[in-house]
């Protein structure tokens, strides 16, 4: 955590909870999170609540954001869904490159340069999800894989997008895994990943926050957050119970 941005965590529904069960945990959230100034809070739920929710957090500090886009504004692309649309919603964030999507829809880094791209033209801001896997990991290769991805996201990108931008580090192999990766393996590649941004921006990207996804949980999220170059995080399972997602949003000097 860096005095200098405002840590951001920001919960990742997936594909979980109907509409009316949405606007429970979406109530619950808003209302606890009132008086929390210095951590901001947003949720992801599925496509379906994304209309309702909005409506339900008019006027909190809480924000809303989707879970993927496809990055044409409109056309003959059955299944999708357009930054366009998730701007007439009311989503402030928009999730994108999440290894779900990677590895389970093909995903490839390409496309998630267009939707980062659509997003900033919607003026939705682009939370973009890289990390290795196991095998990668093991071989040494953590931070080759993600520096790369990171490149392919952000080549060529216009300095007033990068600036606005939100990157999560999400190991592949600690996502819903219970396996949460240790403070320091999280901040070493924290701190790779805000080398490679100062190198490429500069200044402009001092206000870039890197969240941590991956298992975080109420009784480890304090000591991720610790660490001087985690700015927040990206929660799984643990955003689904409000006392869970509550307890990580308040691990946070300041907040009781
Ligand atoms: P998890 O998911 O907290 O359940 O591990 C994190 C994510 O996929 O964003």
């Amino acid at each position: 955590m860096n005095a200098a941005r405002t840590p951001l965590v920001c919960g990742n529904w997936k594909l979980h909870k109907t509409i009316a069960e949405s606007l429970e945990l979406a109530t619950a959230i808003k209302n606890a999170v009132g008086p929390v100034r210095d951590v901001e809070v947003a949720i992801a739920p599925s496509f379906t609540a994304l209309h309702a929710v909005g409506k339900r957090l008019e006027g909190s500090p809480v924000k809303l954001a989707a879970q993927n886009c496809h990055w044409e504004d409109k056309g003959a692309f059955t299944g999708e869904v357009a930054p366009p649309q998730l701007a007439d919603v009311g989503c402030h964030y928009g999730i994108i490159g999440h290894s779900e999507r990677r590895q389970l829809f093909g995903e490839l880094d390409a496309g998630v340069a267009l939707k980062l791209r659509a997003l900033a033209k919607h003026k939705i801001v682009p939370i973009v999800c890289i990390g290795e896997t196991l095998t990668e990991r093991d071989a040494g290769e953590a931070l080759a894989r993600v520096g790369a991805q990171l490149d392919a996201a952000v080549a060529d990108l216009d300095l007033a997008i990068a600036r606005t931008l939100v990157l999560a580090y999400e190991p592949v192999w600690a996502i819903g895994t219970g396996r949460v990766t240790s403070p320091a393996q999280a901040e070493e590649v924290h701190h790779f990943l805000r080398g490679r941004l100062d190198a490429r921006f500069g200044a402009n990207a001092t206000g870039i926050r890197i969240l941590y996804g991956g298992s975080v949980k109420p009784d480890n999220a304090a000591l991720l957050l610790q660490q001087p170059n985690v700015d927040g995080f990206l929660v799984g399972g643990a955003s689904l119970v409000a006392d869970d997602f509550l307890r990580i949003v308040r691990y946070r000097t300041g907040n009781s």
